[in-house]
């Protein structure tokens, strides 16, 4: 995988042809799973660029393909991504320095799941899945994050009694 830093987004949205007229299929979750781990065990090819916000967690795509998207992120304590889906977009995250906590609904009789998710380890999902990613620790994170087809909406939601409620949706020219 070459690592091609750019700054404008893409101009092509998700699902539509290519130039050619090829049709993208989407990298698998455990495809996008190995892309992020192996990024993160490359920190020359992105430390440089990791930044810390106080206003908002920091981000910057480094990869912008016709059928994927990388994400570099980092989050100072506190911040938080709030419940949100990936706008049909398969995805992992792995965390390259400190540690986070990813909360989501289970099944039925499941109910909120929290999970740890510290340095080296890293999850994938599949279009329909909807969490929360925050950091709760004492010190900064910093994570990479790759999206098959890449990012088209984000959708926020609200945890309430009976389940998850959609409240917004936001689209890439708001990131
Ligand atoms: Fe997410």
């Amino acid at each position: 995988m070459t690592l091609d830093l750019v700054s404008d987004p893409p101009t092509r949205a998700p699902g539509q042809p290519t130039a050619t007229g090829a049709e993208q299929t989407p990298l698998s979750p455990r495809t996008l799973r190995g892309i992020v781990r192996e990024l993160a065990e490359q920190p020359d090819r992105w430390i440089h660029l990791v930044r810390l916000s106080t206003e908002e967690r920091w981000y910057q795509r480094l990869v912008a393909d016709d059928d994927h998207e990388v994400w570099l992120i980092s989050w100072l304590p506190g911040q938080s991504t709030g419940f949100h889906d990936h706008g049909g977009s398969r995805g992992a995250f792995t965390v390259a320095l400190g540690e986070l906590e990813e909360l989501s609904l289970g099944g039925p009789d499941q109910g909120l799941l929290i999970r740890r998710v510290p340095a080296g380890t890293a999850r994938a999902f599949g279009p329909e899945y909807v969490h929360d990613v925050r950091n709760t620790a004492s010190g900064p994170a910093v994570t990479l994050h790759a999206y098959s087809p890449p990012l088209s909406s984000m959708a926020h939601y609200d945890l309430r009694a009976g389940g998850l409620v959609r409240t917004s949706e936001e689209g890439p020219e708001q990131w």
